[in-house]
């Protein structure tokens, strides 16, 4: 495996190539990641890996200057993955200037839960992106599910803009006890790790609750209070359409639950398909 820091050496080592599939990450990888990595590997002529912390998709009291920087670690398991190319560009070759152009996405879809709670999380993350997709230029990108809201702001981007480019969602990998992967369960103390996968168990309850034709308001209110009394300040326990994470309106509609809660000073998302 290659690994390159600048656009340009990127750009040259891709030039023989015509369908790169692309994982874009900001490292600290898991199996999660990896098995991304495994997802892309077939659909293109060469697979490449971005490791870059994006600064814009942090509000001021987040994690951006603690998040994990494990490049060398992430290296291996990319190469052991079969991964071929990695783009690892620091702040000063993505952001040579403060980055005042963004990718702002429909509030409809952006502004509401991640982004109620994170406000322009997702112009963050659109804008890097878009950038990303321009330095690349794959055929494919692979994103989790885990990220849900994110995987259908970035499919809205990429049909919006008209990008020559298929997004594959992957299914979310989880711990054998049902913990969805992610870089943030490194923060959790032993104690909280063994709690955390209440998170996935009351959205798959709420799934439950839903096929069993409960009230969504008392869905919701019930997850919400089972994690606050064992310990959790929830942000949102919420039942939505699959199409466009609004509320429900009528029967039938593929729905899911998202949840977002804070266990200690971690704050875990997750999300079960009903
Ligand atoms: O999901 C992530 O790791 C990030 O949001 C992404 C898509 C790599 C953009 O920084």
């Amino acid at each position: 495996m290659h690994i390159v820091h600048t656009i340009a050496e990127l750009r040259e080592r891709l030039s023989s190539f015509r369908r790169p599939a692309f994982v874009p990450t900001m490292g600290n990888l898991h199996e999660g990641h990896i098995a991304l990595v495994h997802q892309a590997k077939p659909l293109g002529d060469v697979t490449v890996a971005s490791v870059f912390v994006n600064r814009l998709q942090f509000l001021p009291h987040e994690d951006f200057d603690t998040y994990p920087r494990t490049l060398q670690d992430d290296a291996q398991k990319l190469q052991a993955a079969g991964c071929d190319l990695l783009f690892a560009p620091n702040e000063r070759e993505m952001y040579p200037q403060p980055q005042t152009f963004k990718v702002v996405p429909d509030a409809a879809l952006a502004d509401i839960l991640e982004g109620q709670f994170r406000p322009g999380f997702f112009t963050g993350v659109s804008t890097v992106v878009m950038k990303l997709l321009q330095c690349v230029q794959p055929h494919v990108a692979v994103f989790g599910k885990k990220d849900y809201q994110q995987l259908m702001v970035l499919r809205q981007m990429v049909r919006q803009f008209a990008l020559p480019i298929e997004m594959v969602a992957a299914e979310t990998q989880r711990a054998a006890d049902g913990l969805a992967l992610s870089s943030r369960n490194g923060y959790l103390t032993a104690s909280e790790r063994q709690e955390a996968v209440q998170l996935s168990l009351a959205l798959a309850r709420m799934a439950e609750q839903v096929r069993a034709g409960e009230t969504t308001g008392d869905i919701e209110q019930a997850a919400i209070d089972v994690l606050r009394r064992r310990g959790w300040q929830p942000d949102y326990m919420t039942v939505r359409r699959r199409a466009d994470l609004r509320a429900p309106a009528g029967a039938g509609e593929p729905l899911i639950a998202l949840g977002a809660a804070r266990l200690g000073r971690t704050r875990l998302i997750d999300n079960m398909e009903v």
